[in-house]
C-alpha cells in the first residue's frame, strides 16, 4: 500500500466519528451497557420529586411515565416553570442524559432544584432504569 492509500483508508475510517454519530451511540452503548441496580438506586433521589408509573400523580415534580419523546413542560395538570415549558427541549435519551447531568445548563431558570451529577455511567444507570420502568410510555407489570 502507497503512503497515499494508507491516509485514504485512515481518513475513510474516521469520517463516521467526524460526522458527529458518536455522541448518540456512546450513550446508547452506555444505556446498554447499564447497570440497572444502580439505576434504580440513583432513581431514588428522582423518586423524592417524581413518580415514573402511569397513573400515579404529580408530586413536586410531573409524573414521568411516557416522558420520552414528550415535548418539556407538557405534562397535563402539573404547573412548569415558564422556561421549561417554551424551552422547546423535546425529551430523547440525549437531552434527558444533559438534563441530568445539570439541569440550569440546559434550562435555565428552571424549577427543579437538583444539581445533577457528572458520572456518565450513573446517568445512564438511570436512564435505563428509567425505560425499562415506564418513561417510554409501554405499559409496565
Ligand atoms: C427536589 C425535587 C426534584 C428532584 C429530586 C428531581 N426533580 Fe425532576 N423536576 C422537578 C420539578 C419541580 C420539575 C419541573 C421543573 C420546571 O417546571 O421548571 C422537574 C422536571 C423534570 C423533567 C421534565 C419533565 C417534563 O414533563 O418536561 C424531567 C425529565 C425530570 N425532572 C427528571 C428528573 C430525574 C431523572 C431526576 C433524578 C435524577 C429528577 N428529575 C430529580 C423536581 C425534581
Amino acid at each position: 500500500m502507497t503512503r497515499r492509500r494508507r491516509i485514504a483508508t485512515r481518513f475513510a475510517l474516521a469520517m463516521p466519528l467526524l460526522a458527529g454519530a458518536v455522541g448518540a451511540s456512546e450513550l446508547d452503548d452506555r444505556i446498554a451497557g447499564a447497570n440497572l441496580k444502580r439505576g434504580q438506586l440513583f432513581y431514588m433521589q428522582c423518586k423524592t420529586c417524581h413518580d415514573l408509573e402511569a397513573g400515579l400523580p404529580h408530586r413536586v415534580g410531573p409524573n414521568l411515565n411516557g416522558v420520552l419523546g414528550r415535548k418539556a413542560g407538557s405534562a397535563a395538570g402539573f404547573k412548569y416553570s415558564d422556561v421549561l415549558a417554551k424551552s422547546g427541549v423535546v425529551w430523547d435519551r440525549e437531552t434527558l442524559d444533559a438534563w441530568i447531568r445539570q439541569p440550569a445548563a440546559l434550562v435555565p431558570g428552571n424549577a427543579m432544584a437538583y444539581p445533577g451529577f457528572a458520572s456518565d455511567a450513573d446517568r445512564a444507570a438511570v436512564i435505563a432504569w428509567m425505560l425499562a420502568n415506564g418513561a417510554d410510555g409501554a405499559a409496565k407489570p
